[in-house]
C-alpha cells in the first residue's frame, strides 16, 4: 500500500546550510586558523587548510544544489575576509561575495546570510573578543557595511550562529579559541552576543531597505540557535530532573527568550549572574533559526554530565540520531511566537547508512510539527558537503555530497542522501518516490 504523501505549505524552502570557514579554505586572519596550529585540538590533526576549496568551487557547487531541486542555501560571510583590519574593507572579498550572491540568485537559490558563525577576525580576538564590549561595536559596524552593500542580493539574515554553542564550547568547555573554562566569563560572551544579535536586528531593519526578491519584505532577520534536547538519564531521579531543567533553562530558554522580551537573564550555579534589560533586543526577532542535531541524557553529580540513551541510534560522531526530537524543537521554538526556519539539521555519516533515512524522518518530523500548528518556514540541511568540523576536523562528514580533501580537483561525491533530498524538495513533499530512495 502506497504510504501517505505529506505536503509541505506553498513557498517553502528547501536547502542546505554551510559556513564560511568550513568550505571555504585559506581563511587565515581568524582566530580558528591560529588555534588549530595548536597540537592536539583538532582531532587527526588537520585544520581547516583548502577545506573544500569552496572558495573557487562555489558555482559548481551551488549548480549541483539547483540540479536537486533546492530553491535556498544558508551560507556565512567570514568577517576576517572582508574586514581584515579594522575599518578596512577588502575590495576584493567584497567583491567575491557579491559573486557568489549573484550565483546563487542566478540558479534560484534564496540566499539566507549568516553574519557570525563562529569564527573571528584576529584583530577582534586579539582586542578581548566576545568578553569585550567593544566587539559589540565592532560587529555592528561590520553588520551594518553588509546591509547597505549586499542588501540588494540579501533579504534573510541570520545574525549570530548558536550564542550559547559559541559561547560554552571557548569559555566553560575550553574546546574553542580563546579555550578559557569559566562560566561567569562564558555568560558574559553569551550576554554579548545576545545584544550584538539586537543591534544587528535593528542595523539590518534601518540599512537594509531593498528588497531582492520581490515579496515586499527588505530584511528578514532571525538568528540560529542550538536546540539540544536534555532529558534526565533518570526520569524518576529528582537530581537529573532538576539538573536537565537548569540546563534548558540556561542553554535554550533564557537564550531564545531573550531575544523577544529584552531581558537577559543568565545563571549557572557557581557563576556571576548576568541580568540585564536590552531595549534594542526587544521583540528583535523576525523568525526563529532552529539548529537540532540531537538529545542529551543528563545525570546529576558526574564529572561528565551528558551521556547518549542505552541503545540509542548513533552517528559517526557519537550523537543520537533521534527524528521525533526535531518535532519537539520545533513545538518549543515556536512558543516564542515566530515562525521557525530549520536552519541546520543532519547526520554526521560518512558511509551514508544512516542518512538516507534519517532525511524522510527528519522530513516526517517536521510535517508532524506543522500539522501540530507550527508554522515553519523552511529546512536547511547540514549540509551541502562534508567540511571542516571545528575539533572533530575532517572526521564528522555531513555532506549531501562528498569531499575528497586530498584532491582537491577531484568531483564531488554525490550520496543516495542527496537523492532523497532532491525528491522531497522538488515535490515539496514526502513521496513514495522520496521514500523509495532510502533502499535504492
Ligand atoms: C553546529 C554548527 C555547524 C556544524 C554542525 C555540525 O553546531 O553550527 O557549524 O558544525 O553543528
Amino acid at each position: 500500500m502506497p504510504a501517505e504523501r505529506l505536503e509541505f505549505p506553498a513557498g517553502f524552502l528547501w536547502g542546505a546550510a554551510t559556513s564560511a570557514h568550513q568550505v571555504e579554505g585559506g581563511n587565515t586572519c581568524n582566530d580558528w586558523w591560529r588555534f588549530e596550529q595548536i597540537p592536539g585540538v583538532i582531532r587527526g590533526g588537520r585544520g581547516s587548510g583548502d577545506a573544500c576549496r569552496h572558495l573557487e568551487r562555489f558555482d559548481a557547487d551551488f549548480a549541483l544544489a539547483q540540479a536537486d531541486g533546492h530553491n535556498a542555501h544558508r551560507l556565512s560571510l567570514e568577517w576576517s575576509r572582508l574586514e581584515p583590519a579594522r575599518g578596512r574593507f577588502d575590495p576584493g572579498a567584497v567583491a567575491h561575495y557579491h559573486e557568489v550572491l549573484a550565483s546563487l540568485r542566478r540558479r534560484g537559490l534564496t540566499p539566507i546570510v549568516t553574519l557570525h558563525h563562529f569564527t573571528n577576525p584576529l584583530w577582534v580576538a586579539d582586542a578581548g573578543g566576545w568578553e569585550a564590549r567593544s566587539t559589540v561595536d565592532a560587529f555592528e559596524s561590520f553588520v551594518g557595511f553588509c546591509a547597505r552593500e549586499y542588501g540588494h542580493e540579501v533579504d534573510w539574515w541570520c545574525t549570530v550562529n548558536e550564542p550559547e554553542v559559541f559561547a560554552f564550547r571557548g569559555w566553560s568547555e575550553g574546546l574553542w579559541p580563546p579555550a578559557v573554562r569559566d562560566n561567569s566569563r562564558a555568560l558574559q560572551v553569551l550576554a554579548h552576543q545576545l545584544e550584538a544579535h539586537g543591534r544587528a536586528y535593528r542595523v539590518l531593519h534601518s540599512e537594509d531597505r531593498i528588497d531582492a526578491d520581490g515579496d515586499g519584505l527588505a530584511a528578514r532577520v532571525g538568528f540560529a540557535k542550538h536546540r539540544v534536547q536534555l532529558e534526565p538519564l533518570r526520569q524518576w531521579h529528582p537530581l537529573d530532573q532538576m539538573q536537565a531543567f537548569f540546563e534548558n533553562r540556561v542553554f535554550n530558554e533564557a537564550v531564545e527568550q531573550a531575544t523577544v522580551t529584552g531581558t537577559v537573564e543568565l545563571s549557572i550555579p557557581g557563576a556571576r549572574s548576568v541580568l540585564r534589560e536590552l531595549p534594542e533586543l526587544k521583540g528583535a526577532l523576525d523568525w526563529y533559526g532552529l539548529n537540532y542535531y540531537t538529545r542529551w541524557m543528563v545525570r546529576s553529580l558526574q564529572p561528565v554530565p551528558h551521556v547518549v540513551r542505552p541503545g540509542a541510534l548513533l552517528n559517526d560522531l557519537g550523537w543520537e540520531v533521534w527524528p521525533t526530537g526535531l518535532q519537539r524543537a520545533i513545538l518549543a521554538a515556536g512558543r516564542l511566537g515566530r515562525p521557525v526556519l530549520v536552519t541546520e539539521n543532519g547526520v554526521a555519516d560518512a558511509t551514508d547508512r544512516l542518512r538516507p533515512r534519517a532525511i524522510v524522518e527528519f522530513a516526517e518530523a517536521m510535517h508532524a510539527a506543522i500539522a501540530d500548528g507550527a508554522n515553519v518556514l523552511g529546512y536547511l540541511h547540514w549540509s551541502l558537503l562534508d567540511n571542516f568540523e571545528w575539533n572533530d576536523g575532517y572526521h564528522g562528514r555531513f555532506g549531501l555530497y562528498g569531499v575528497d580533501f586530498d584532491d582537491p580537483e577531484r568531483p564531488r561525491t554525490r550520496r543516495r542522501s542527496a537523492e532523497v533530498f532532491a525528491r522531497i524538495a522538488r515535490a515539496n513533499a514526502i513521496t513514495d518516490e522520496a521514500r523509495a530512495a532510502v533502499g535504492e
